[in-house]
């Protein structure tokens, strides 16, 4: 049976498609391609549909009748969910309403969600356990958490077992450097460094130099993109084999890295410069997020491989450089 990718043509989606791929899973993908690339999965069944369309998106997994849905079809730049929340609620919220009534309506029981950390907000405590309080302090992280409550109602009435999966600051690309990130606009750390290597921009801005940390720039803790996709696997794995009902995972190296870090690790693996501009802080910035992952190691049996900051930006500087104007559509 078909295991349905939504949002599949993305950033993470591509790449748990391709994982899945590998492991002989039979894999058809649901997506807009509003930011997604078709690109990124050659050879894969593409169903293009607006999920904000109910009939539409309910009619779409009805036909597919999956074993399991993972779903990334998200909207996910924190700044512009404060600016612009009914965006957020639409395509984050109300798009995944539809895209569970579709699984209930197929029939399909089986669900891993793409959540996130910015669901804690600002924790007291780091570092981050899921049973943490979740104050999300800006509509992005708000719209995950209200999917989350739904899945718990949803596993109660309607028998939707799911895990979720809150991820910290995804980033690299796959080793083969086939496929990897290309956002528009981009606005990650990570790819715009890389993008300043490339000659593409002529500086970074470090946004905020007055947070209470030791160099006073944000700290986070980046996660590769294959460590991600391997965590969906076993999410299902735990599904399959009913060891899950409503899970939720962290999903992070439990490093944290500074911004000024970052920049400094990228000028050693591209060797460029990669000038640098001190700037304001950026709005709906926590200070620092790191996650503890001891949950997910225990229940998941997950081992994150690419541990190192310097790998998760050697794999992403090799996709930048192979291609510099990423899909190029
Ligand atoms: N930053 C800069 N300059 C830039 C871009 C980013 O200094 O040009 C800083 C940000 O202010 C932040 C850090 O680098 O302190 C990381 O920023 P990213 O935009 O790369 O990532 P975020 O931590 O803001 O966002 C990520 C995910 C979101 C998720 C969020 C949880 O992309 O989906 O973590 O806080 F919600």
């Amino acid at each position: 049976m078909t295991i349905l990718v939504v949002g599949g043509a993305g950033y993470i989606g591509s790449h748990t498609v391709r994982r899945l791929q590998e492991l002989g899973e039979e894999v058809a993908v649901l997506d807009d391609l509003s930011e997604g690339h078709a690109e990124a999965i050659p050879g894969v069944p593409l169903v293009q549909v607006d999920l904000k369309d109910r009939e539409a998106c309910i009619a779409a997994v009805k036909d597919q009748a999956p074993e399991a849905v993972f779903h990334f079809a998200a909207s996910c730049y924190v700044g512009e969910s404060v600016t612009d929340p009914s965006a957020y609620y639409l395509q984050n919220f109300v798009a995944t309403l539809n895209l569970l009534d579709g699984m209930v309506a197929a029939g399909c029981e089986q669900f891993v969600f793409s959540s996130t950390c910015a669901i804690y907000g600002e924790p007291e405590t780091l570092p981050i356990t899921e049973d943490l309080p979740k104050n999300p302090i800006n509509p992005y992280g708000r719209t995950k958490l209200f999917c989350e409550g739904l899945l718990a109602d949803y596993e109660r009435a309607y028998g939707l077992r799911s895990v979720s999966l809150r991820y910290f600051n995804a980033a690299g690309a796959h080793p083969s450097a086939e496929i990897g990130e290309d956002h528009h606009p981009e606005t990650h750390l990570i790819p715009l460094v890389l993008e300043v290597a490339l000659g593409k921009r002529e500086n970074i801005k470090i946004f905020g130099t007055d947070y209470p940390t030791p160099d006073g720039t944000c700290i986070r803790d980046y996660i590769h993109i294959l460590d991600l996709a391997e965590a969906h696997v076993l999410g299902l794995r735990a599904l399959r084999e009913g060891r899950a009902r409503v899970a939720a995972y962290n999903l992070g190296n439990e490093t944290g890295h500074s911004v000024r870090e970052v920049i400094e690790e990228a000028r050693r693996v591209t060797g460029h410069p990669i000038p640098a501009v001190e700037e304001g802080r950026r709005p709906g910035d926590p200070p620092k997020l790191v996650g503890s992952s001891a949950l997910a190691r225990e229940e998941l049996g997950w081992k994150p491989k690419f541990g190192s900051l310097a790998e998760i930006l050697e794999t992403a500087w090799a996709w930048h450089k192979s291609h510099p104007d990423g899909y190029g559509s």
